[in-house]
C-alpha cells in the first residue's frame, strides 16, 4: 500500500545541457546553502542573501516536497550529475490552470551558457504537457536583465510592470512579470501572448 505521506512522484526532465531531477536528499548539500548566502546568486531573489543554514534549508525543502502543488527540481549537469541549481514550479492548477516558476543557478561559473533558458523551456513543456496548465508566470527584478532575457528566449513575454515592487541593494526596483500561454490550449487565452504596443512601459 503506498505511503499517503510520501511526497508526490515527479519525472526527470532531460535536455541537452541540463537534466532536471526531482529534488532529493542528495541535493541538500552545503553548496546549496552557500548559494543562498551568496549575494552573487541571491541578490535578485526574494530570499535574503544571508542567514541560511542547513537546518533552515532542510525545513524549507521538506515543506516544499510535501506540498502537492509544488514541483521542485534540482538542475544537474547531465554528464557529471553535479547539482548546479534549482527550479520550482508552483501550481494553482485546480481552478486557474496556472503555474509560477522560480529558479537559480547556484554555480555562477555556469551562468550565461543557455542553461537557464533550456531549464525554463523544459519546465514549460512539462507544465503545458503533462500537467495541462494554460498559463505560466514568473516575476523578476527589472535590474535582472539575464533573467528577463532567459524568459524571453524561452517564449515568455513581459506582461506587466510592478512599480517599485522590490527592495534591492538599498533602492526600489520595478518587478517584471513574464508570462507564456500554452500553445493550442484555451484559444481565448492565446490573445494573452500578444502584448499591445505601449501596454507594458519600459522601466526607467
Ligand atoms: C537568471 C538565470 C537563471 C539565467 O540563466 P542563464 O543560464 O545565466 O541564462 P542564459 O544563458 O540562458 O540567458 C541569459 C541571457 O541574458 C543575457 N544577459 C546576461 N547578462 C545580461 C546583462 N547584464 N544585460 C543584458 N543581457 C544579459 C545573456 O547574454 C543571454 O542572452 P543571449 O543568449 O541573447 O546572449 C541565472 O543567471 C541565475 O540563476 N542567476 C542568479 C539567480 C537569478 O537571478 N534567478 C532568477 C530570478 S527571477
Amino acid at each position: 500500500m503506498p505511503d499517503p505521506n510520501a511526497p508526490p512522484r515527479r519525472p526527470t526532465l532531460t535536455g541537452g545541457r541540463i537534466r532536471l531531477a526531482p529534488f532529493a536528499a542528495r541535493h541538500l548539500t552545503p553548496d546549496y546553502v552557500r548559494w543562498l548566502n551568496d549575494a552573487a546568486v541571491s541578490r535578485h531573489l526574494e530570499v535574503c542573501s544571508c542567514g541560511h543554514t542547513l537546518a533552515s534549508v532542510t525545513d524549507y525543502v521538506r515543506k516544499t516536497l510535501a506540498d502537492p502543488n509544488e514541483h521542485f527540481f534540482a538542475m544537474e549537469d547531465p554528464d557529471t550529475g553535479r547539482h548546479i541549481g534549482i527550479i520550482k514550479l508552483e501550481c494553482f492548477q485546480a481552478v486557474h490552470e496556472r503555474g509560477e516558476i522560480s529558479l537559480f543557478i547556484g554555480d555562477t561559473s555556469r551562468h550565461g551558457r543557455g542553461i537557464g533558458t533550456e531549464t525554463i523551456v523544459l519546465v514549460a513543456e512539462y507544465a503545458f504537457g503533462a500537467l495541462g496548465l494554460t498559463k505560466l508566470v514568473s516575476g523578476c527584478y527589472s535590474v535582472n536583465l539575464a533573467s528577463g532575457r532567459a524568459f524571453e528566449k524561452a517564449g515568455f513575454h513581459r506582461e506587466a510592470v510592478l512599480r517599485n515592487h522590490y527592495r534591492c541593494e538599498d533602492r526600489w526596483v520595478d518587478g517584471w512579470v513574464y508570462a507564456r500561454f500554452a500553445p493550442g490550449r484555451a484559444p481565448e487565452a492565446q490573445a494573452g501572448n500578444r502584448v499591445e504596443e505601449g501596454a507594458c512601459p519600459p522601466s526607467p
